[in-house]
C-alpha cells in the first residue's frame, strides 16, 4: 500500500461507486437482494469469493452485513486492487485480496484456498470471452462446495438472433436510464473521468504502470447472452439456475453447485 491515506482511497471507492451507479442506478437494490440469496443459502457465516472485484464495493458490503462471514476480492487490474485496499485494508482480517486473471489457464492455483462456500460477481463477467468464461465455470464447479451458490449480478442479454428481442434490451436500457435522470451517454462519461482523475493521482502511478503493461482496460462488449452463460454453468456442474432478480436485461443469475 502507499502512503496516502485512508480517507485519500476512501474518496476514490466512493466515486468509483458514483460512476457505476450511473450504468445501473438499481446497483444497491441488486447488491441486497444478492445478499438476501446468500443469507437464505448460505447462511450468515460463510467464506466467498467476490470476481473481478474492482475497488471491493461489494465484499465490503458482504462484510459489513454478515460479521462472520470472509471474502476473497480477485481482480487482475492492479489500479482498482490498490484503491480498494487503501479503502478495505483487510476489513479486521476478513478481506483477502487477490491478483489473478479469471478465466486465463491455471488462474485458481493462486487462490489461498482450494473450496469456498459461494462465490459472486458484480458487473465484471461480461468483459470475459465466451472461451474464458467456459473455463471460469469449469472451475468454479470444482472451487465451490456441493451446495455451494454463484451469483452473478450483471448485463446477462436476451439472443440477439431473436427478431422479437433484438434491440429491445438496449432500447429499454436506454429509457430506464433516461427515467433516473441519467443523460445518453453519461454513464460511460463518468467511467472516462473516474480513470482519467486516477491516472493523475501520483499515488497511483506504479498501479498505472502495471495496468498498462497488462492492457487491464475495458475490452469490447462480448455480448454472451444469458442462454449461453447457463449452458456454460451447466458444464460446469451447476445443477439449478434461475434468474432471481431483474430489471429488464439486468440480471442475477443464481446457480447451485
Ligand atoms: C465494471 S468493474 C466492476 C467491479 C465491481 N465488481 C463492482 O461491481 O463495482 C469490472 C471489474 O472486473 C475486472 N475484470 C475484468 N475481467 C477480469 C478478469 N479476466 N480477471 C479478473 N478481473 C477482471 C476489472 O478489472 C474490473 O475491476
Amino acid at each position: 500500500m502507499t502512503a496516502a491515506s485512508r480517507e485519500h482511497w476512501n474518496r476514490w471507492l466512493a466515486s468509483w461507486d458514483r460512476q457505476q451507479e450511473a450504468f445501473n442506478p438499481t446497483r444497491e437494490a441488486r447488491f441486497t437482494a444478492m445478499m438476501d440469496v446468500l443469507e437464505s443459502k448460505v447462511g450468515r457465516r460463510f467464506t466467498v469469493l467476490d470476481l473481478g472485484a474492482g475497488p471491493g464495493s461489494f465484499s465490503a458490503r458482504i462484510l459489513r452485513r454478515f460479521p462472520a462471514a470472509r471474502s476473497f476480492a480477485l481482480d487482475y487490474d492492479p489500479v482498482v486492487r490498490t484503491v480498494g485496499q487503501g479503502a478495505l485494508g483487510t476489513f479486521g482480517g476478513r478481506l483477502r485480496w487477490v491478483d489473478a486473471k479469471l478465466g486465463a489457464p491455471g488462474w485458481t492455483a493462486v487462490l489461498p484456498r482450494r473450496k469456498f462456500d459461494a462465490a459472486v460477481s458484480t458487473t465484471a463477467l461480461h468483459w470475459l470471452t465466451p472461451v474464458q468464461l467456459s473455463r471460469l465455470y469449469w472451475d468454479l464447479g470444482r472451487l465451490l462446495r456441493p451446495g455451494g451458490v454463484f451469483l452473478n449480478g450483471d448485463y446477462l442479454p436476451w439472443d440477439r438472433a431473436d427478431r422479437d428481442l433484438a434491440g429491445l434490451g438496449r432500447a429499454t436500457a436506454r429509457l430506464y436510464l433516461r427515467r433516473h435522470g441519467i443523460r445518453p451517454h453519461a454513464e460511460w462519461a463518468g467511467w472516462k473521468e473516474w480513470w482519467a482523475g486516477a491516472r493523475r493521482d501520483p499515488a497511483l502511478r506504479a498501479a498505472f504502470a502495471e495496468h498498462d503493461r497488462r492492457a487491464a482496460g475495458h475490452p469490447k462488449d462480448r455480448e454472451v447472452t444469458l442462454a449461453q452463460h447457463v449452458r456454460r454453468l451447466r458444464a460446469g456442474g451447476f445443477r439449478t439456475t434461475a434468474v432471481v432478480w431483474q430489471v429488464f436485461e439486468n440480471r442475477v443469475l443464481y446457480a447451485v453447485r
